[in-house]
């Protein structure tokens, strides 16, 4: 029995975008749950914030076998959330594991090895209570694993039915070019591709969003409001409770630079002339791109959530206004 009964005009607060050259459409905004949904954070949050981005018309989230901490407890709160709220509902959902990264003990817990991917979605699927993923990703190139090893597995994960579709992330473009050749070759073609990307880290312009798009891959980026600091939060000392301050956080403090900072303040200063909050101007900007599929959000409250679901009610830019944040970045 489902506790949470959905908005029915979900979709009408949502964009939806083909996601690369395939026929599956994509949220412009996802929700991301690599913090705040782990076993050391306030179930009834993670809850509410699942409960409000299904609701606005989120359709799509993004787990890896690791989230949490401890690692898989995103996963296990995730399936949780879906059992006692969403049944019924699955068919209206985009859900997305990976593995590659640190997970269990011993030399099978790491890397992307067939060994530790097969073993991984199997872990993944039981955590969560699904019967399959819509997407699962290479996490990452590990430098040691033959690109066709890793590629291969997931092409038989498609095959066995335990993901719809893969993607990788992370990959270095001569692996990615190679990821790409191969399933294409064996008629499951990369969906998406996945990358840290926002006005703070541009590292995939010149090569592999490019090649990204010449395969036909969708691209999703991670990280856009570089984990706070393209958000207002950071603009006057490190509150309490944020991902900077709190020991399980990924924001090591020593990246709240000054530097940092001056180009938040300055943009955040555009982002008020635009009528918009500086984190709704970080997702419009990373989504100015046509290649861009979709952002994949962070969240530790729902206020922050919804603030950031109205980056939709303006997704352009003037060429002036380019041209200020590109002054700014460049400075
Ligand atoms: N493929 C990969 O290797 C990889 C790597 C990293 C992430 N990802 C994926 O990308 C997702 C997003 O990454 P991310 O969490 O780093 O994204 P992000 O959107 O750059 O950062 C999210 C954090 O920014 C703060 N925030 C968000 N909206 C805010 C607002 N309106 N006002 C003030 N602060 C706000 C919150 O931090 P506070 O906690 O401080 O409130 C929130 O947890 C992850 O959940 C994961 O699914 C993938």
């Amino acid at each position: 029995m489902n506790t949470h009964q959905p908005s029915t005009d979900r979709y009408d607060k949502m964009q939806y975008t083909y996601c690369g050259n395939s026929g599956l459409l994509l949220p412009r905004i996802s929700l991301g749950l690599w913090h705040n949904f782990g076993s050391v954070d306030d179930f009834g949050v993670a809850t509410d914030m699942i409960k409000y981005a299904f609701d606005n018309g989120v359709t799509h989230f993004d787990l890896a076998n690791n989230y949490g901490p401890e690692p898989g407890s995103a996963e296990t709160n995730f399936g949780r959330i879906l059992k006692e709220n969403f049944q019924g509902y699955r068919d209206e959902m985009i859900i997305s594991s990976k593995a590659g990264h640190s997970m269990w003990a011993g030399p099978y817990g790491d890397g992307s090895s067939r060994k530790n991917l097969m073993a991984s979605i199997d872990q993944s699927l039981r955590r969560t209570g699904l019967e399959y993923f819509d997407i699962f990703y290479s996490h990452r190139y590990d430098g040691v694993t033959p690109v066709e090893e890793t590629i291969q597995t997931l092409i038989d994960i498609v095959k066995q039915g335990k993901a719809l579709y893969i993607g990788i992330s992370k990959y270095p473009p001569a692996q990615a070019r190679q990821a790409y050749e191969m399933m294409k070759a064996a008629g499951v073609p990369c969906l998406i591709s996945q990358y840290r990307y926002s006005m703070f880290d541009r590292a995939i312009e010149s090569e592999t969003l490019p090649l990204a798009a010449e395969y036909g891959s969708g691209m999703i980026a991670f990280s856009p409001l570089a984990q706070g600091l393209l958000t207002d939060k950071y603009l006057h000392g490190i509150p309490e409770n944020s991902r900077a301050a709190r020991s399980t956080g990924f924001l090591q403090l020593s990246q709240v630079t000054d530097e940092k900072i001056q180009k938040a303040m300055q943009l955040n200063e555009l982002a008020v002339r635009r009528g918009q909050t500086l984190a709704e101007m970080a997702l419009a900007w990373v989504l100015k791109d046509e290649r861009m599929t979709s952002v994949i959000v962070g969240a530790s409250s729902v206020r922050q959530l919804a603030a950031n679901l109205h980056t939709l009610d303006n997704l352009s830019f003037s060429a002036e206004e380019l041209a200020e944040i590109e002054t700014i970045l460049n400075k």
